[in-house]
């Protein structure tokens, strides 16, 4: 009887290196040894399918010539690998170069590059790739037989006639294949390679099979030669319980059945793409993913039995840059074809919809990104269609969150605690899907990985290993369970004995440093195109705190007559020019004791220049405007649009310019903050020209004081503002606009990450599943986390360094359940006295404290 086939697929990295064909080679030897006939499928090698694109871009661009130098990097790259494997490469693949080029100069030629000839073009990275492979495979003495996948594989008749996706995207069929197994029986060699990715249509053409196409191709050869199993090998070891990279701790999924595998794959895995599943599915083929980086790792066996055992959540899958769009509509309750218009909306846009949410007055829904182009004009056509019944609204970005494991909805009980996690967070929209695998969540982008790490401590950190769970990625990798991020760059990390030494003497205490405070200083104070930085002393008044500021150049701004008094007092020779006053609903007298400081005062309703004319007769004054568009880490901190209390709205000036005039006050600055902790360049460009635009009404307007706002990285794998880029910008509309000084009033930026609470472990509970490290302050030092839902890093000081083994809640001793001050934080086995570290503490720490049950909130210390 003639040996089965198996089918071995390797991706792009996999191909790329003498050492991974080594590997190839030596799997292909051990499957001949097992009695199979290994076919081996190639992807391209890595990169070079993108740089077959960007060849035919240039190409295009550039007539008769842009070609040749990419042209000359793809063919050195296949060079280079053909030396180290020791192949004749440059005799091997001539011919293709040659053919390459002559494609590339036609496109040069014909300024044009159609899909037919994108995928002609593209075919090339596996064509080559395999024809270095069946030399290298050869020479290591396994006779091999080339294959060419456009002799078997063979696209679909899509109708109507020829579409790009006909073309880029294209299905096969896969039913077996008599003749394939026959032609393929009958060569003498011992294995076969051939390309994935490539296929070919009815008239002969080259067709390839989309994104992930070569796992597809794995799946269509092994269905066709009806192989006894197909091999995925790519560089991760399987499916996980959660994206590896983002969470070491995610375990092994050893064994799934093709539904889940497919779910999983769908929601957001990259490991396989989930059009390799139906062809296997058919035929009962069993799939293996594994790994070349560790060829002895288990990996996952995806098969018609899966892994035995009741309903259970396998794995978490996240998908990011989705858009949803929100309708409300008061009138649908009830409401005949409500529904069917906005859909015919959709589609007259060309978009597709992915999940709806329902109820009596909003109907929202996401627009997968992989399916739609979603581009501004087309989310502002959309918008401006719906608008004529409903009142649509863009939320964006957004990403699914989706759980997945067989039977969800009878398990949903079980999922109490787990739910908790969604306290801190917006859930846009909820769904499960008809066939039981999952149920979906949508929120704030930003939010997603934090979410995923929570969910992911709640559901699986507590599982060991079984038929169904392997090991975690960390343990395959040979790394400890070390997942809390250890920040050695810190400013606290080099100061820990004396951090220790104080929160020992002290108690909870917040701690700053100084050094940190000047330097984030310096770093506005070098905007060249802000004229002036004010510090906003909401954010931490510590005396200490605010000299370093001052000695730094820094001005002040207040919002309170206590505040004031309390600069004043500290630094009674203060330039006035360096003080500003930005109150909000704060009483009459308030507002005298501003002006008589000599501050710069700023008015954000016309309430006060209405009823208290004498206050401001003849001054000059500064008018706060609402930005119309918030920002910021969390909507309590957002400071525009009607359903924000500060600033004047448009509607709202010509009657504050009259009253203005009426006490013969003159408006010679303009204000305009629109929120908190935002770390996007663009904020402050956009704020200014807003406020350029607004300072036409205003001909005596020297400044724009363009707010605060200046946001940090709460989590560590969130990026920084780029001051660079804000600063290029200021400095380019101040090029276009140089007649206006323009001043910046943050908070946040200047003392966040300067400050640390130290505080020391009171008791430690085991509470069922979870574990609670209580400390001796909690939300009445820090509220942030309680209020917003705020992320701190949490360390535990005194065991720095630690494999951190637990997953625990970190919670005050007051009398709410919301004293939280981390969730499912990592943390080593932690013990009384331990000395937790919260960090960023520097900004809204203390100064939001409070006396609550009567327990005084952390003292504070400067670190000179
Ligand atoms: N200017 C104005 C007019 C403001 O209202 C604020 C802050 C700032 C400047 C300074 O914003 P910063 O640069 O610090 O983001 N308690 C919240 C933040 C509230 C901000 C209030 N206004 C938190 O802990 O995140």
């Amino acid at each position: 009887m003639a040996p089965s086939w198996v089918v071995l697929k390797f991706g792009g990295t996999s191909v790329s290196t003498p050492e991974r064909w080594a590997t190839i080679a030596d799997l292909v030897h051990r499957r001949i040894g097992e009695g199979l006939r290994p076919l081996v499928v190639c992807s391209a090698l890595s990169g070079v399918s993108d740089r077959l694109e960007a060849l035919l871009a240039s190409a295009v661009a550039d007539m008769g010539g842009g070609h040749e130098e990419p042209l000359a990097a793809i063919e050195e790259r296949h060079l280079e690998l053909g030396a180290g494997l020791g192949v004749a490469a440059a005799e091997l693949l001539r011919s293709d170069f040659e053919e390459l080029s002559r494609l590339a100069l036609a496109a040069s030629l014909l300024r044009e590059a159609g899909p037919a000839l994108k995928a002609r073009v593209l075919a090339f990275g596996e064509l080559l790739s395999t024809r270095l492979g069946a030399a290298f495979l050869e020479s290591r003495g396994i006779a091999t037989a080339w294959h060419d996948a456009r002799t078997s594989l063979v696209a679909r008749e899509e109708p109507p006639a020829p579409s790009p996706r006909a073309y880029l995207s294209a299905t096969c069929d896969f039913e077996r294949d008599e003749a394939l197994i026959a032609h393929l029986g009958e060569t003498p060699a011992r294995a076969v390679i051939t390309q994935g990715f490539i296929a070919r249509n009815r008239e002969g053409q080259t067709v390839l099979l989309g994104r992930g196409g070569s796992d597809t191709s794995a799946a269509y050869f092994a269905a066709r030669l009806g192989a006894a199993r197909c091999e995925i090998w790519t560089d991760v070891p399987g499916l996980f319980t959660a994206n590896p990279a983002l969470l070491p701790s995610a375990r092994l999924l050893r064994a799934l059945d093709y539904d889940e595998a497919q779910e999983i794959a769908s929601m957001g895995a990259k490991v396989l793409h989930p059009r390799s599943i139906p062809p296997l599915r058919r035929h009962g083929i069993p799939l293996h993913v594994l790994s070349t980086d560790r060829p002895d790792a288990p990996g996952t066996v995806i098969s018609a039995v899966g892994a035995a055992g009741g309903p259970q959540v396998k794995a978490i899958s996240s998908r990011g840059g989705i858009t949803l769009v929100s309708m409300d509509t008061v009138g649908m309750w009830q409401e005949v074809g409500f529904l069917a218009r906005a859909f015919t909306v959709f589609a007259k846009h060309g978009l597709s919809i992915d999940s709806v949410s329902t109820s009596e007055t909003n109907v929202t829904v996401s627009l997968d990104p992989g399916a739609n182009l979603l581009d501004e004009p087309v989310i502002s056509r959309l918008l401006a269609d719906l608008a004529l019944f409903c009142e649509p609204r863009v939320i964006a970005p957004t990403a699914s969150l989706s759980l997945v494991g067989r039977g969800i909805r009878a398990i949903l009980h079980e999922l109490g605690p787990v739910m908790e996690a969604f306290e801190e967070f917006k859930v846009h929209l909820l769904t499960q899907s008809a066939s039981d695998l999952n149920l979906t969540f949508m929120v704030d982008e930003e939010q997603s990985e934090r979410l995923i790490r929570q969910l992911h401590g709640l559901l699986f950190a507590r599982k060991g290993e079984s038929a169904l769970f392997g090991p975690t990625w960390s343990e395959l990798s040979g790394g400890v369970a070390e997942e809390a991020p250890v920040y050695p760059h810190t400013w606290w990390h080099a100061r820990r004995s004396e951090l220790l030494e104080l929160a020992a003497g002290q108690g909870p205490v917040y701690a700053y440093d100084a050094a940190t405070l000047r330097s984030a200083a310096e770093s506005l104070r070098a905007l060249d195109a802000v004229a002036r930085v004010f510090y906003s002393v909401k954010a931490n008044c510590h005396p200490g705190v605010l000299r370093v500021l001052h000695d730094a150049g820094i001005g002040f701004e207040c919002v309170s007559a206590a505040e004031l008094d309390h600069v004043l007092a500290l630094f009674p020779e203060l330039d006035a020019a360096r003080l500003l006053f930005t109150p909000n609903f704060a009483p009459r007298e308030e507002y005298r004791r501003g002006f008589e400081s000599g501050a710069r005062v700023t008015v954000d309703n016309v309430h006060p220049l209405r009823e208290w004319p004498e206050v401001f007769r003849g001054r000059e004054v500064f008018l706060r405007l609402d930005p119309g568009r918030g920002r910021g880490h969390h909507a309590h901190v957002r400071t525009a649009g009607a359903q924000s209390k500060f600033g004047l709205a448009p509607e709202q000036m010509a009657e504050a310019r009259a009253l203005l005039d009426a006490c013969g006050a003159r408006v010679v600055g303009l204000h305009a903050h629109a929120g908190s902790g935002i770390r996007t360049p663009e904020a402050w460009s956009e704020v200014a020209l807003f406020l350029a635009e607004a300072a036409e009404r205003f001909p005596g307007v020297r400044v724009l004081d363009l707010g605060g706002g200046l946001g940090v990285p709460e989590q560590p794998e969130q990026s920084p503002l780029d001051l660079d880029a804000l600063g290029e910008q200021l400095r380019q509309f101040q090029a276009a606009n140089p007649r206006f000084e323009l001043w910046l009033e943050p908070g946040r930026f200047l003392v966040a990450t300067a400050g640390v609470l130290l505080a020391r472990v009171t008791q430690v509970k085991h509470k069922g599943e979870v574990i609670y490290i209580g400390l001796e302050t909690g939300m009445n030092s820090l509220i942030r986390p309680a209020l917003y839902g705020a992320y701190h890093p949490l360390v535990n000081l005194s065991r720095l360094g630690e494999p951190a083994t637990w997953i625990a809640h970190v919670v005050g001793p007051i009398c709410e359940t919301g004293d939280i001050l981390g969730r499912s934080r990592r943390l080593p086995p932690t013990a009384e006295g331990d000395v937790i570290l919260i960090a960023n503490a520097g900004a809204y720490g203390r100064v939001m404290s409070s006396r609550y049950n009567l327990r005084e909130p952390a003292g504070e210390a400067l670190l000179s």
